[in-house]
């Protein structure tokens, strides 16, 4: 049966697209939307069309799983679709509520007319996944919404609100109500409106950005840093370049032609497997169907550090109330401070109101006792990294939390299991690592103890998409996903620099790869001295020598670098002689060290770490390892993550690469690179 059905409405033709769960534009509903305007152009009764999306949203875009399929191209392709609605001898008006994505603005821009639910959202979202409107977007957009709002909107994929879109003359009408009544009364409306508005005719708001040939390169100088590394963004900017230099029907073609290299290219590829595998990442393994999660109407957060304040501001944000606690008053004050200093940072930028602000402070209970957390439903521990502390706050909370309560750890490498051990109730614990700033990282590993009952599984994976992170769950063992691969990168760099490689060199190839910053950049930034045994006299390394001459990082203006008052860095005198010290305590002769030994030796380690974690079962599958590096560490999304990233390197060449820097090779990657199979379809 057709996703599409067309029903009368006086002398309106409503074509409804029925396609769960978010409408996209697969082969069957472009199909059927063609038909629907072939039925309204035969039909001399029909006066007017609407398209309208059942269920939760308007179009959300093309049918992502149908590309690199010839699916994707068999008529009608959404560029012929879109030309067929503009063509409508009707006029033809779009009634969106949910979200207006990619194809589907495509579709709305086609259509002479926009009307919107206030709550709906207008984007084109292609370039989060390596790619560019395809389907004329990039030619009607600038042309319906102005050119500087196109170029922001098609460059950052970020999506606008109805009110925004009504502002800048994207959509005609804001609809309170109900829309399909309403969208078809403004049918009737426009019904004998002509000519009929074309989006691909109009000229006006491209005058503007004639006048001003400069735009272009004002836009992409002060977005270069967002931009860096990332094919796609300059493609979109070029079409609306060429959407402003050129008619339109030459305007779609160079728009086409772009789309189609940005789609043969890795980058797209990658951004599409990581699309797919954030949503996977979601599915825990083992867990009965139809597990129902536990209801967490009230958090407890112990620790008002760093941790604990960010972790607690993600619940309060979310509207859930939350109890702090700490041992000492004035920890307590200034935790609870910053988290207000924060929120008010916030709106200050104009992320939210003052109201806003008022209203997640006023959720949050401080305290000094324990005992408040009794009616907690979920008790997070964020207090530092000792296993005898954490065991012995356990303990107690055993005896003070309600039978039921979720009770997790917010440890970076501690274990779990014995964590729940120190509890009559293991079945109830679990890890929530969140990642520093834990109000702004994306990422949050669950991990799951060997007794941690499915229903608390499911209810942390819930709630991690109520507090807007990406959850992946990880298995107990040292650092779990993501700092575990930290520790072979970490220890090669530092050997590196024995060997003759500086911070900067080393950082340079990390950068360069597209990482926000290389691994001395990171030691500066988190604190040389996390896990330092504190005593100035045992240097036994580098980062002992450091520590001990006060050079903790940027927090103490000296660390790998040097870092002016403004927090600039500038290679180390310093830190050059303490490494040359131990060189020669080590009897070891600088040596030039080559970029592709660094690549070697801190990212194929990576991998090869990443398939001992599968090996093992401590991750579900590849992918997730790929969305914990790429949200806890901003791995460049468009090289897809360490394993597939491994792919496109070539697994033979990681192998032989590891080989030749004496590493032992993970069974899993050696198996997979004979048998030339892929590591990120584990
Ligand atoms: N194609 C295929 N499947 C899609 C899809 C799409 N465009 N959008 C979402 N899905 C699938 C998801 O994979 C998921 O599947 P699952 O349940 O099997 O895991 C399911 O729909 C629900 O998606 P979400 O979990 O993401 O649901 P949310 O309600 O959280 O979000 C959304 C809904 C905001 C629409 C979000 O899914 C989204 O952003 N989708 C992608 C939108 C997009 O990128 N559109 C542009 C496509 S490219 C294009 O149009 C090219 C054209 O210019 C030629």
């Amino acid at each position: 049966m057709s996703p599409i059905t067309t029903s009368r409405h006086g002398d309106v033709l409503v074509i409804t697209s029925n396609n769960p769960p978010v409408n996209a534009l697969g082969h069957a509903v472009r199909d059927g939307l063609v038909k629907g305007i072939e039925e309204a152009n035969g039909d001399d009764s029909v006066k007017a069309v609407v398209i309208i999306g059942e269920g939760q949203t308007f179009f959300a875009g093309a049918d992502i799983s149908e590309f690199g399929t010839p699916k994707s191209f068999e008529y009608p392709a959404l560029p012929q679709v879109v030309d067929i609605i503009e063509n409508c001898t009707k006029p033809v008006v779009a009634a969106i509520h949910g979200t207006a994505l990619g194809g589907g603005l495509e579709v709305a821009l086609a259509s002479h007319y926009r009307v919107a639910v206030p709550s709906a959202k207008l984007g084109v979202p292609e370039v989060k996944l390596g790619l560019l409107p395809g389907a004329g977007g990039t030619q009607r957009l600038p042309r319906v919404a102005g050119v500087g709002k196109a170029l922001e909107m098609a460059s950052t994929g970020n999506p606008i609100g109805a009110q925004e879109a009504y502002d800048v003359g994207l959509v005609d009408r804001l609809i309170e109500g109900d829309l399909l009544p309403h969208a078809v009364a403004f049918a009737e409306e426009v019904k004998d409106n002509r000519p009929l508005a074309k989006s691909s005719e109009r000229d006006e708001k491209l005058a503007e950005a004639r006048d001003n040939p400069g735009l272009f390169d004002e836009f992409r100088k002060a977005n270069a840093r967002k931009f860096r590394g990332f094919d796609a963004p300059e493609y979109n900017i070029r079409c609306i370049e060429a959407a402003v230099a050129k008619p339109y029907a030459e305007g779609v073609l160079a728009e086409r032609q772009m789309f189609m290299e940005l789609m043969s290219g890795t980058q797209a590829k990658a951004q599409q497997y990581f699309f797919f595998s954030e949503r996977k990442a979601a599915k825990i393994d083992g867990v009965p169907e139809g597990t129902a999660p536990r209801e967490i109407k009230k958090v407890g957060v112990i620790g008002a550090g760093t941790m604990g304040g960010g972790i607690s501001m993600n619940f309060l944000s979310a509207g859930i109330p939350v109890t702090i606690v700490e041992m000492q008053q004035d920890a307590l004050d200034r935790g609870t401070g910053i988290m207000l200093k924060n929120y008010q940072a916030t709106a200050a930028k104009g992320r939210m109101t003052e109201a806003q602000v008022g209203q997640a402070m006023g959720l949050l209970t401080p305290t000094l006792k324990l005992e408040d957390l009794a009616d907690c439903d979920l008790v997070i521990e964020a207090v530092f990294e000792n296993m005898d502390v954490k065991k012995e706050i356990f303990g107690k909370l055993d005896g003070i939390c309600k039978p039921g309560a979720i009770l997790a750890s917010n440890t970076s490498y501690l274990d779990i299991d014995e964590i729940a051990a120190s509890t009559s109730r293991p079945q109830d614990v679990v890890g929530l690592h969140f990642f520093s700033p834990a109000n702004v990282m994306k990422l949050l590993e669950v991990v799951r103890g060997a007794k941690t009952a499915p229903d608390v599984l499911v209810t942390a994976m819930q709630l991690a998409k109520k507090i807007k992170k990406v959850a992946v769950v990880a298995g107990v063992c040292y650092g779990f996903i993501g700092n575990r691969m930290l520790i072979p990168r970490q220890m090669e760099a530092m050997k590196l620099l024995l060997e003759g490689a500086t911070p900067a060199q080393i950082d340079k190839v990390h950068v360069d790869f597209g990482m926000p910053m290389g691994p001395f950049q990171m030691s500066d930034l988190a604190g040389v001295d996390i896990g330092w045994h504190r005593d100035p006299n045992r240097i036994e390394n580098i980062r002992d020598a450091l520590c001990a001459v006060d050079r903790w990082g940027q927090k103490k203006g000296a660390g790998f670098y040097d870092y002016d008052e403004k927090r600039r860095p500038s290679p180390s005198p310093v830190v050059q002689n303490i490494i040359e010290d131990f060189r020669a305590k080590a009897g070891v002769t600088a040596r030039e060290v080559s970029e592709q030994e660094i690549v070697e030796r801190t990212l194929y380690t990576m991998v090869n770490e990443g398939a001992l974690i599968l090996e093992g079962g401590f991750a579900q599958r590849a992918s997730d390892i790929d969305v914990v590096w790429v949200y806890g560490y901003g791995w460049p999304v468009y090289r897809g993550g360490p394993m597939f990233w491994a792919d496109t390197e070539g697994l033979a060449k990681i192998v032989e690469g590891l080989e030749r820097n004496g590493f032992e090779v993970a069974q899993l990657l050696r198996d997979k690179a004979t048998a030339k199979e892929k590591l990120s379809k584990v």
